[in-house]
């Protein structure tokens, strides 16, 4: 059943992430209208989705209510930024990742938007104040940051900016709480927010790692996808430490002295990722197993390893 009714979605810009965003709402029931300034990307965009959900459906892992064609024809392209904004409460703002255009855009979507309509951006860097803050709108103005791809990677970074009301931050929780998406809330703006906050912290041991001959690339990952990323897929770091001494207290009593020892011992200050010798080296090692034209068949095992992983945590938060 449509679980929300007729309640209108809109989606602006319809590439990959807005594409992820229009399955995410019509699986939850909404009525989602994508807009795109390109017109062969929109009705490309339409065949897109249409096929993917009808692909999930297939494979069993399609999200929410309905079939896969149920689905797709809750979502309606329109090649006019009006028409996409009238009567929604929410809009999801997905164009590409630069100051300026979001700026513009930001200020088309003002001058079209109703006093309750949350305007929320799915920009990776770049933080609300810099794009909203001369808007009428701007109190309704904030980042709902998603994972790449989003349909099976649920976190949403939510981050508002300092004039942002602190309802509509809370009304976006919410809202991504119902779609089946898992938020979390940022107190203020950080650059890099906390997801790739941790991720670079990743990376730069990862490099630092390579760096000194220690292991190789392929080794470096294996740390991760069959060791630490098995732990974090159910619980986060803190929790680890938590259940792996009698709470997180006696944790730190054991451990910390360790813990800080290797830090001081083999950290290093923040490496320059464009150093392109060492991302050379690494590049040779995958070129090896990754030839570039083998990156999309590989980007698609990966998303089906993760729909399966994303499917099995649902099923069992369902027990
Ligand atoms: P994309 O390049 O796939 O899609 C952008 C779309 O916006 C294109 O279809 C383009 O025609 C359209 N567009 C350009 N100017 C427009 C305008 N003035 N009005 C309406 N549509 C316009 O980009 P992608 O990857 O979907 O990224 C969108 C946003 O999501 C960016 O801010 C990006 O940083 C963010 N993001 C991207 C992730 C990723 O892994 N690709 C992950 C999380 C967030």
């Amino acid at each position: 059943e449509a679980v929300q009714g007729e309640q209108k979605v809109a989606i602006v810009g319809s590439g990959l992430i807005g594409q992820n965003w229009a399955m995410i709402f019509a699986g939850a029931g909404y009525n989602v209208y994508l807009f795109d300034v390109d017109p062969s990307q929109l009705s490309k965009a339409l065949v897109q989705t249409k096929q993917t959900l009808a692909r999930y459906q297939s494979q069993g892992i399609i999200r929410g209510s309905g079939t896969s064609d149920e689905q797709a024809a809750r979502i309606h392209g329109t090649s006019s930024l009006p028409e996409c904004l009238e009567g929604a409460f929410y809009v999801q703002e997905c164009v590409p990742e630069n100051l300026d255009l979001k700026k513009k855009v930001f200020a088309q979507m003002d001058e079209l938007a109703s006093d309750n309509m949350i305007l929320a951006s799915s920009s990776s860097c770049l933080c609300a104040s810099m794009f909203a803050e001369g808007l009428k709108h701007k109190e309704n103005a904030l980042v709902a940051h998603p994972i790449n791809p989003p349909y099976f990677v649920p976190l949403v970074e939510i981050v508002p900016a300092p004039f942002t009301r602190p309802e509509v931050a809370q009304k976006t929780r919410l809202l991504m709480e119902k779609i089946g998406q898992s938020p979390i809330t940022l107190q203020r703006e950080s650059l890099g927010f906390a997801l790739n906050r941790i991720q670079y912290a990743c990376i730069n041991e990862c490099w630092n790692m390579y760096q000194t001959g220690l292991l190789s690339a392929e080794d470096i990952d294996k740390v991760c996808h069959d060791g630490l990323g098995l732990r974090y897929a159910f619980i986060g770091p803190l929790e680890t430490m938590h259940l792996n001494a009698n709470g997180i207290t006696d944790y730190c009593e054991r451990y910390a002295q360790g813990a800080y020892n290797v830090q001081k011992e083999t950290f290093k200050p923040v490496p320059v990722l464009y150093d392109t010798e060492t991302a050379k080296m690494i590049e040779g090692e995958f070129s090896k197993s990754l030839p570039a034209d083998k990156l999309q068949v590989r980007r698609q095992w990966r998303d089906g390893r993760l729909a399966a992983l994303a499917k099995l945590k649902r099923e069992m938060n369902d027990e």
